[in-house]
């Protein structure tokens, strides 16, 4: 079936399978950026050029995503990353491709990776310093799905670093609360590849074209359902989780209302969140008795998924604070997580407190 879209590619002529959604428009994610440059806090068009090159290391790493069941990549790459996971093959690749591709350009002075022990520094033209952003990136996200073909993702986030220009970059440009992000976004390389951002203007999302190479804006101004039906929550470590989520499960699965709810859980926060903001629903990662502190990370993870959360109408919580509120206080601090549509982050949060 052709549509408006189709029509107007004499490229892919021959390629039918472009969802219907994106008939509705065929603006770029190029035109998107050029735009909507305005928007940015600090307009130079610096920021617009560092989306762009995320665009660009993301097709890089759709394309080897794409073909890992038919190359040798698949297995772990036999390193151990410093939180003591196994890395895979494809996590080192990511890392690899987004640093070089924001260190290639004159904009990001420095970059912490959850792949990486420290951070970055970025010198920039003529060795100067001067470069004004800072870049943090889970390359890719939920990696142990890669070797059984199930969706996983890059997320990143941005902010302005607060050391004077040319000086080297310090941990205080990298230690800043979530609310101070300019930019974040997350890539899903799922049944279709995605780029969902947003620069503090709401959350697009675009969907690549792989007959082109071309990303397209197929999901416009995305909004959490205020309320959901899907949590989604590792239940084998039931035993371990605290009392409020102990309760707060058993509350989602009482016949009572729309409740039932149902329960759906990847394994992939880019995938399980990206899921949950369509459909309406939560998505929790808790403290446990093995790790106090629960297991995602504040920077890398928690903090730009909860920019893009409230960007969209819902909600991130620890369970007694706002993500963005926190002080972070190390590079690769982890913390409880809860985030998804308004009422049920707040539901959730009510357990937690009166647990
Ligand atoms: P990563 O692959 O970057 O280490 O992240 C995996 C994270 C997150 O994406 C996912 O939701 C969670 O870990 C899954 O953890 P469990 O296997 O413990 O449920
Ligand atoms: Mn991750
Ligand atoms: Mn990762």
């Amino acid at each position: 079936m052709k549509n408006a879209l189709y029509k107007n590619i004499d490229i892919c002529a021959d390629y039918t399978s472009i969802p219907t959604k994106m008939a509705n428009t065929n603006k770029t994610l190029g035109e998107f950026i050029i735009e909507n440059q305005e928007e940015f806090r600090y307009s130079s068009g610096e920021l617009s050029r560092l989306i762009n090159s995320i665009r660009l290391a993301a097709k890089v790493v759709n394309h080897e995503v794409n073909k890992a069941g038919l190359v040798d990549i698949l297995g772990a790459a036999g390193e151990t990353n410093i939180q003591g996971e196994d890395q895979q093959k494809l996590d080192v690749y990511a890392n690899e491709a987004f640093i070089k591709t924001l260190t290639n350009r004159e904009i990001v002075c420095g970059i912490a990776s959850e792949e990486e022990d420290d951070f970055i520094t970025i010198k920039g033209r003529n060795e100067k310093n001067d470069n004004k952003y800072i870049v943090l990136i889970d390359p890719l996200d939920g990696s142990s799905n890669i070797d059984v073909n199930v969706s996983v993702g890059t997320i990143f986030s941005i902010y302005r670093r607060v050391t004077p220009s040319g000086t080297p970059v310090t941990i205080d440009d990298f230690l800043q609360q979530g609310n101070r992000q300019v930019a974040a976004g997350y890539i899903v390389y799922g049944t279709s590849t995605m780029i969902v951002y947003t620069t503090g203007h709401g959350v697009n999302g675009f969907t690549l074209n792989p007959a082109i190479g071309t990303y397209y804006l197929s999901h416009p101004n995305m909004k959490f359902p205020e309320d959901g039906r899907i949590y989604s929550v590792n239940e084998g470590n039931y035993v371990h989780f605290p009392q409020g989520i102990k309760d707060y499960i058993k509350y989602c699965q009482k016949e009572e209302g729309d409740r039932p709810y149902t329960s759906r859980y990847i394994g992939s926060l880019v995938s399980d969140f990206h899921r949950n903001m369509i459909k309406g629903g939560i998505y929790i990662y808790p403290n446990t008795a093995k790790d106090p502190n629960g297991k995602l990370r504040l920077l890398y993870e928690c903090n730009p998924m909860a920019f893009l959360a409230e960007q969209a109408g819902g909600k991130a919580s620890n369970g007694f604070e706002r993500i963005l509120d926190i002080q972070p206080t190390e590079l690769h601090q982890r913390i409880p997580f809860i985030c998804g549509s308004k009422n049920m982050v707040l539901k959730a949060e009510e357990f937690m407190q009166n647990a």
